[in-house]
């Protein structure tokens, strides 16, 4: 059967046996965006309305990856092979995103974010493949190339395109991570002005303001806008945290443990977010004095599931920081010699990193300011935000203080 060739809300061809597929596609990407709870319900819409959809399956994929869970990613190949069935009747653009899964699956997220660029130097209004760059460019530790990504698709956007908000939220924070604090609030403020249902516009002007000690102003816009990222899906407790890291820098550790445990901690949640959220805040809390009681054998039964998977160096460093705080120094150990094992990020960054924090938890405090001064400098090529990654720089303070 042929495949007729619709048009998404963008002007890109959608090649599809049942043409409806195209907008409902156009939803989830949307979806997508926001950060929004129902994106997988819409992505199964999807499947349901043309079960052989190109798009669809590459979306699967890249969800099961963007979650970096080893359950999901075992599930890849399979929807991998579903994608290539349809290649010999899909358009260029679609086959470049089939491109971009083979690469991703195979564990090179910089080539699948090279293909995504590709498709954005032919089509600059395609959101999908600016958000999944954006995404790869944040936990390669590539400021640069996160901004470089926006700027060279911007000028093909204005406000009267369905979506430019989220272009500017993104812009927002690439600007933010690379240190344009005041033209990465400008960007994000005009986004939520677009629209506020942009969570990710929201959190870079609260990064602006975490990184510049605007610590009220910062409870004030996290707050203020509530209602509007609460609904996201798990990023919500990440916004929790920031508003949280702000209350800790104003010195309220009362109201710290309270968002920890009423805002924060979700214990059905095995996301790894949630758990970076977790372990940094308790190791930040442990670090002004405070006695965070038995959190932390709670949060190292989750990150004990999670001890055998190789998925971000970012993600492995607080799994080691969690169990070794839970007194399991013997299986953070094991950790930290797998993830040495491991090559490449894991064991020159990644592993040093967990070897550090072990070494601090067990009162080695030479080792681990030994450790963490070797990788302080490349310690932004294991991933994730400025505002993250001084956890370690906190741990490393604390180390230096403590051999004084
Ligand atoms: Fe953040």
């Amino acid at each position: 059967m042929t495949n007729d060739l619709a048009t998404n809300q963008w002007g890109l061809g959608v090649t599809t046996a049942a043409p409806d597929a195209a907008a409902a596609l156009d939803e989830t990407v949307w979806s997508y965006l926001s950060i929004g709870r129902e994106t997988g319900n819409l992505l199964k819409t999807v499947l349901d309305i043309d079960p052989g959809l190109v798009m669809g399956h590459c979306l699967k994929g890249y969800f099961f990856l963007l979650m970096a869970s080893g359950p999901l990613q075992a599930r890849v190949p399979k929807v991998l092979a579903r994608a290539e069935e349809g290649l010999a009747d899909a358009s260029p653009r679609e086959q470049a995103y089939v491109r971009a899964l083979q690469h991703w699956a195979k564990g090179d997220p910089g080539a699948a974010a090279r293909v995504w660029e590709e498709i954005l130097a032919d089509h600059p209004l395609d959101l999908l493949a600016m958000r999944l760059a954006h995404h790869t460019y944040f936990y390669l530790g590539a400021a640069g190339d996160m901004l470089g990504s926006i700027e060279r698709i911007i000028s093909a956007w204005d406000e009267s395109i369905p979506g430019y908000g989220f272009v500017l939220g993104m812009r927002a924070f690439a600007l933010e991570e690379s240190g344009d604090y005041t033209a990465a609030e400008e960007s994000g403020r005009a986004a939520v002005n677009i629209d506020v249902v942009n969570p990710w516009a929201i959190h870079a002007v609260a990064h602006v303001m975490e990184m510049q000690d605007r610590h009220s102003e910062g409870i004030d816009w996290i707050t203020g806008l509530e209602s509007h990222w609460n609904a996201a899906n798990n990023f919500r407790y990440h916004l929790w945290w920031h508003r949280a890291l702000m209350h800790l820098d104003r010195g309220e550790l009362d109201e710290v443990l309270r968002l920890y445990d009423e805002d924060i901690w979700d214990p059905d949640s095995d996301e790894y977010l949630d758990l970076c959220n977790n372990v940094s805040l308790l190791l930040r809390l442990e670090l002004l004095g405070v006695d965070v009681g038995n959190r932390w054998q709670a949060l190292a039964e989750k990150a004990a599931g999670r001890s055998e998977e190789r998925l971000l160096p970012f993600i492995d460093c607080h799994i080691v920081a969690a169990l070794a705080a839970a007194g399991q120094l013997e299986a953070a150990r094991d950790m930290a010699t797998a993830m040495v094992r491991a090559g490449g990020v894991f064991a020159g960054v990644g592993g040093t990193v967990s070897n550090a924090m072990i070494a601090h938890r067990a009162g080695n405090f030479a080792d681990a300011a030994r450790l963490l001064r070797n990788v302080r400098e490349n310690i932004v090529s294991m991933g994730g935000s400025h505002a993250q990654r001084d956890v370690f720089e906190l741990v490393l303070r604390d180390a230096e203080a403590k051999l004084a």
